[in-house]
This record gives structure tokens, sequence and C-alpha cells, in this order.
């Protein structure tokens, strides 16, 4: 009887033991990340245009971390890619006034023209032709004095008007950048527009969400897009919840996004590098600066 006991009581040490082991282990081991590989934002931007059929994308990060800059470098290496399909882009920009520099600077740059209400009117001047555009930058707010709620009232017709139209469209296809989703959703309560399009599954019109405070946010941007993008974010419960995509280990997203890079840049800002996610086949990088 007592070697038997003996026999249980050594068994279920050792089996505690190999527990314990396995759990220490498990602490001290770091998840494997070597399959996530630095990218230089040339090869990247190359390969995403390449590979790219229509499919949501959503970008997170805090303020001035480069979402709005990659998104149109994405974009353009996109529309390019197309030329012959004539894609379009309709980029939604909100009220914030300091960053109209950089709208002409892309409206320039990208071929896009500046419209204040939709649909986009008629313009003599020939560059400004519909089939010479790579498409618009709807801006509705001016410079007039309005309080905020006359802002939005404006900004919610307008948006909503053309996010509906593309939404029906089947010709071209077109896509719509929200480049603000927390304002979309929280002030303006365009939310459920849309949301729509990102509720099905192959959508002829993809929507591309930008997204600074992701709490505010309905969850289909982040269920709902093939392709994400995070930017470094210093709130740890951001973190856990972003890690809880289902694109890849949790673990692994979290050890990669510690060890992105930042850079300052001269407008003030605090860049970063972002870690890319592809949801079909889990794919992974970090894309540089
Ligand atoms: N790769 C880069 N190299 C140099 N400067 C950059 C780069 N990306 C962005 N910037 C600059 O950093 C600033 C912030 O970029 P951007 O506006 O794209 O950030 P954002 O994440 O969209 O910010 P917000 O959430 O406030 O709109 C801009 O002045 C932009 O010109
Ligand atoms: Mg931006």
């Amino acid at each position: 009887m007592a070697d038997r006991f003996a026999f249980k009581e050594k068994e279920s040490r050792s089996g505690r033991a190999g527990l314990r082991l396995a759990g220490d282990d498990g602490r001290k081991d770091e998840p494997d990340t070597s399959h996530v590989q630095v990218m230089s934002r040339e090869d990247f931007v190359r390969m995403f245009a390449e590979e790219y059929t229509p499919s949501h994308l959503t970008m997170i990060g805090p303020t001035q971390r480069g979402k709005t800059t990659l998104c149109f470098h994405l974009l353009g290496a996109v529309l390019a890619a197309h030329k012959q399909d004539h894609w379009r882009v309709v980029f939604l920009h909100g009220k914030i006034k300091r960053r109209d520099h950089v709208m002409k600077d892309e409206a320039k740059a990208g071929n896009y023209r500046i419209i204040k209400s939709w649909p986009p009117g008629f313009t003599l001047r020939p560059k400004h032709w519909k089939r010479n555009v790579n498409g618009y930058i709807l801006r509705p707010l001016g410079n007039d004095k309005l309080t905020a709620l006359e802002e939005e009232k404006i900004l919610k017709q307008e948006f909503g008007k053309s996010i509906r139209t593309v939404y029906h469209s089947t010709r071209n296809v077109t896509i719509t950048v929200v480049d603000e989703r927390a304002q979309a959703d929280k002030d303006l309560k365009l939310g459920k527009d849309l949301d729509a399009p990102l509720q099905r599954g192959l959508p002829h019109n993809p929507e591309w969400n930008n997204i600074q405070r992701g709490a505010w946010c309905s969850y289909h941007c982040y269920d709902a897009p093939e392709h994400i993008f995070l930017f470094v974010d210093d709130d740890d419960s951001n973190i856990d919840r972003y890690a809880e995509f289902g694109v890849g280990d949790p673990r692994v997203i979290k050890r990669v996004m510690a060890g992105l890079k930042l850079k300052k840049v001269e407008t003030g800002g605090t860049i970063s590098q972002c870690l890319y996610m592809r949801r079909s086949d889990r794919f992974m990088c970090i894309v540089d600066t």
C-alpha cells in the first residue's frame, strides 16, 4: 500500500512539476516573430498595388503617425496599376483645417479634384473634366464661420450623398476613403451608411477607413477589412484590442508592435513604422517610414 501511495505521490509531483515547467517556459519563451520582415516603403507600395483587388482596408493609429500620407501613396500606386480600368477615389475630408495644405499638395500630386458638394459639378477647364482626374477630395467646409452644429449638418449631408451613390454604383471601381472614421461615426452619425459596404464580402467599391481612436468606431472596421495597418500606440488597452483581430497570433502582434520605430518629422509629428496584416493568407510585415 505504502508503495502505491509513494508512486502516486511521485507521479503527481512530476505531473505538477511538468506543468509548472511548461508554464515557465511559456513565459520565458518569446513568440517567434522572424516571419515578420521589414519592407521599405517603396517595395511595399509596389507589392501592394500589384496584388490589390477591390477589398476593404483599415489604418489605425494616433494622430500624426503618417496614416493619411501612406493612404495617398497606396492610392496613387493602386490607381496607376488600374489605369486601364479607370478606378477612382472619393476622399472624405472633414473639418480639420490645418491639414488643408496636405490635401492641396496631394490633390495636385495625385490629380484629384477638390470639390465642396456631391455630385461633382461641371467645370470648363479640361484638366478638371471627369475623365481627366483620378477622383475627388470631398471637402464640404470652406472658410465660412459656422457653428459646430452647422458644420456637422453640411458634412453629414454631403458625405452621406457620396457614400450612398458610390455604394450603389456598379460602374468603375471607386474607393471611398474615410479619413476620420471616429468623426464620421460619432459626430456625423454616418456609421450605418459606412457599415453597409463593409458587410459585403467581396465589395465592388471598397472602403478604406483611417482611425485615430479605435474605441469609437464600429466593429465592422476591424472584422471586415482584408488589409489592416497598425501604427505605434502608447495605450496598452488599445494594443490589447488590436491584437485580437484574428489576423495573427496576438502575442506576435503585441511583440511586433512593441518594436516599431518612431521618427520625428519637421511638422512636429511623430510618424512611425506600421504593422501590415493581410487577412486572407495571414501575411504580415513591417512597413518602414
Ligand atoms: N514617410 C514620411 N516621411 C516624412 N514625413 C512624413 C511621412 N509620413 C508622414 N509624414 C509627415 O508627418 C505628418 C503627419 O502625417 P499624416 O498627416 O499622414 O498623419 P496622420 O496619421 O494621418 O495624422 P492624423 O491622424 O492627425 O490625420 C505630416 O506632416 C506628413 O507630411
Ligand atoms: Mg490623417
